[in-house]
């Protein structure tokens, strides 16, 4: 789901905020914090 390896992850905005909602619902039973994504998909982007 890195960027580096799929130049199509993480480009469309609606789609990210998606999929955070729901797997983060699932995972932890509750919506991620603003502070969690952005350090979940700040390891993505720094993957090379
Ligand atoms: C806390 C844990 C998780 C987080 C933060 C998370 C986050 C994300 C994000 C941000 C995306 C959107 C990626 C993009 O737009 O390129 C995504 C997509 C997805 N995630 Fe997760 N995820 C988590 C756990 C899971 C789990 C446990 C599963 C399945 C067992 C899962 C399955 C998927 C699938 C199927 C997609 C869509 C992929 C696609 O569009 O091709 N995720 N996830």
């Amino acid at each position: 789901m890195a960027p580096a390896f799929n130049a199509e992850r993480l480009t469309d905005s609606a789609k990210v905020e998606k999929w955070f909602k729901r797997n983060c619902k699932d995972v932890l039973s509750r919506e991620c914090t603003a502070i969690e994504k952005v350090d979940v998909l700040a390891y993505l982007m720094g993957l090379k």
